[in-house]
């Protein structure tokens, strides 16, 4: 079989890629650091830099996504699953963003001192106000498990398609060639003219 599909664009399979393991990095870290008496405070200075670095790479992400926009699911996924998906990435792109500016305000609010990389200063974005602090503390604690449960939710949809429905879902995210994954129904080949005349690289040849 001969077929042609579309992918995501080659920037937005860096910046996924990426981006999951810090996230997952943060995720980790977050629950590890806040339980641990001897090692709290260099995985809290990891905690801030890689947490201000995944700030930065989101909206970079954001930028990148409306300049190649992602290629549409395939037509056969019924149209709730669509909306589902649709949704399920809104919200990841909200969490990528509201997390880590919930973190500087927290400590912006408590004035202690938001130190990254070592020797970079970011300034307080907020008042000092305690209460402000212990509110924006429990929301980050939530907005973290919510997260968390996202990103598996995420992980088991993709996985389902991949290997039960045999669709190569994962597939429109990684630049590998794709012998033997099934009939990749995934596959839209009217999707997303504008991926192909943005980075004609995604064009692949499956057989
Ligand atoms: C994607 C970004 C981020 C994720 C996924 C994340 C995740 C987490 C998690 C899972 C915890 C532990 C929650 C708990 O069990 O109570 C935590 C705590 C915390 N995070 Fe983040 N975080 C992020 C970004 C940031 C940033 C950028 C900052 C600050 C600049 C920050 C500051 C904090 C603080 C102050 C705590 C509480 C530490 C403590 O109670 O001693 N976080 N974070
Ligand atoms: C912290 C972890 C993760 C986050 C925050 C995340 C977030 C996202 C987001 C926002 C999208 C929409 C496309 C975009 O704009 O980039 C996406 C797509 C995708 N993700 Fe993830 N992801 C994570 C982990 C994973 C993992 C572990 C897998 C492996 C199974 C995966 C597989 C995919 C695939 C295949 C797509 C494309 C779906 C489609 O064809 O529409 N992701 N992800």
């Amino acid at each position: 079989m001969n077929n042609t599909t579309v992918r995501f664009a080659t920037s937005s399979q860096w910046l996924h890629w990426i981006m999951a393991v810090l996230i997952l990095l943060m995720l980790f870290v977050g629950v590890i650091m806040v339980t641990s008496m001897t090692n709290y405070y260099w995985l809290f200075g990891l905690h801030r830099s890689v947490g201000t670095l995944v700030l930065f790479l989101a909206l970079l992400r954001l930028a990148n996504r409306l300049w190649f926009p992602p290629p549409k699911l395939p037509s056969e996924m019924p149209r709730w699953e669509r909306r589902v998906a649709a949704l399920s990435e809104y919200s990841m792109y909200a969490l990528m963003i509201v997390m880590p500016l919930v973190g500087w305000g927290m400590l912006s609010a408590a004035r202690y001192p938001i130190v990254i990389f070592g020797s970079i200063s970011l300034p307080f974005i907020l008042p000092h106000d305690l209460k402000w602090y212990s509110v924006l503390h429990a929301s980050h604690t939530v907005l973290a498990y919510v997260f968390f449960a996202m990103v598996l939710a995420h992980f088991g949809a993709v996985m389902l398609h991949t290997i039960v429905y045999r669709d190569g879902l994962l597939f429109r995210m990684l630049s590998l060639p794709v012998r033997g994954v099934g009939p990749l129904k995934a596959i839209d080949l009217k999707a997303d003219s504008a991926i192909l005349e943005n980075d004609p690289s995604q064009k692949v040849n499956h057989v």
